[in-house]
């Protein structure tokens, strides 16, 4: 058979069946193999991590099957598979960022949420979507509700998405603490616009204690947040009004909005902070489509783009869309500094 098209059907076959190492991932969180292997302190042979689960003895010869694939694809190590000794089980770089008790990079508050049926739904509605025109997105057509009215009303579900959005912060901490002293240099105060529980701006209040740093976020967000005096919550909407300060940071907001409505949110921005001269800057943390820090591939921002599509009217920009944004909403200049991997760090001046 001719190769080139063996390897389009095999190309074809696993792009169809790609969502099964998703639900398999998804699978492997819901029965904590992660965390089993990992309380373990050493690897685990497939009856030891069976027992552990406490899974009905007809699932053992399941379990195999399972974490056949997920060590094929990397999330797990499979050691001494052979005909006379059961295979044994050991955690990768990407299995120990999702362990619970791995406080410095826990992501697995953001894989729970990013896997819950409440977006895997909404992808189904893409298709009908396109064929529509219609005002409400793919998640809305699925779930009947906006995002953010989802989260306003449903208190697991909001806790669930906060929970997620500080552990997403993990990923950013490091590079914050690393490059900080630049980007806040003579900057005394900040408000983080959409900063959810407040992770990002505790690194930064704690690393660099000449910031002042206030969180803005919906009511149903921060109300319950203590004030403990290292960040100051307030409750607002930014598309109204952003409490003045040397410095605004937008993480992971703008992907979610459409050109008019980031227009409008960095134009609160704007009145919010001093001249250049001043020392006034608007630092945006996001995916600039495009840019990326070497070795790192662009498929992560692609696969955001169109979670973006389906879920809210955002979208990840390249820097051209960046650029629009900043120069409508009466911005001077921006300077994208630093890829974080798929992210970017990009200082934009009045
Ligand atoms: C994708 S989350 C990012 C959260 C946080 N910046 C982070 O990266 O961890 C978007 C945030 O925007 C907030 N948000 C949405 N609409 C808002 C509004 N009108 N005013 C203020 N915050 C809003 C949400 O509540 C949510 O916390």
């Amino acid at each position: 058979m001719d190769i080139e098209l063996l390897q389009a059907q095999v190309g074809l076959w696993n792009l169809t069946y790609g969502y099964l190492k998703t639900m398999s991932l998804k699978c492997a969180l819901d029965l904590g193999i992660p965390d089993a292997i990992f309380n373990n302190g050493q690897p685990m042979t497939l009856s030891q991590l069976h027992s552990v689960l406490s899974l009905p003895p007809s699932k053992k010869s399941h379990l195999y099957r399972l974490m056949r694939l997920l060590a094929h694809i990397g999330f797990f190590i499979e050691k001494n598979a052979s005909a006379c000794s059961e295979p044994v089980y050991d955690l990768t770089a990407q299995s120990r960022l999702v362990i619970e008790k791995n406080d410095s990079a826990n992501m697995f508050p953001f894989v729970r949420c990013a896997l819950h049926d409440i977006w895997l739904r909404s992808s189904l509605f893409m298709g009908d979507w396109f064929m529509r025109d219609s005002e409400q997105n793919p998640f809305e057509l699925a779930n009947g509700s906006t995002v953010w009215e989802i989260v306003s009303q449903e208190p697991v579900v909001n806790k669930m998405f906060n929970d997620a959005m500080v552990s997403s912060s993990c990923m950013f901490n490091d590079y914050i603490v690393k490059y900080g002293d630049e980007i806040f240099k003579g900057i005394e105060s900040l408000v983080d616009v959409g900063g959810g529980k407040g992770a990002m701006a505790e690194v930064i209040a704690k690393n660099f204690p000449h910031v002042r740093c206030t969180v803005l976020d919906l009511p149903h967000v921060v109300c319950d947040n203590p004030n403990d005096g290292i960040v100051n919550f307030v409750p607002g909407d930014m598309f109204n009004y952003v409490p003045p300060a040397d410095a605004v940071l937008l993480k992971w907001v703008l992907h979610d909005w459409s050109n008019e409505d980031c227009i409008r949110i960095l134009r609160r921005c704007k009145d919010a902070i001093p001249s250049r001269e001043a020392g006034g800057k608007v630092i945006v943390l996001e995916v600039v489509v495009g840019s990326t820090s070497a070795m790192i591939s662009e498929e992560p921002q692609l696969l955001l783009d169109i979670l973006m599509l389906t879920v809210a009217e955002g979208e990840e920009r390249d820097e051209n869309g960046w650029k629009y944004l900043f120069t409508e909403a009466g911005f001077s200049s921006y300077k994208i500094t630093y890829a974080i991997g798929f992210l970017s760090i990009i200082e934009v001046y009045p």
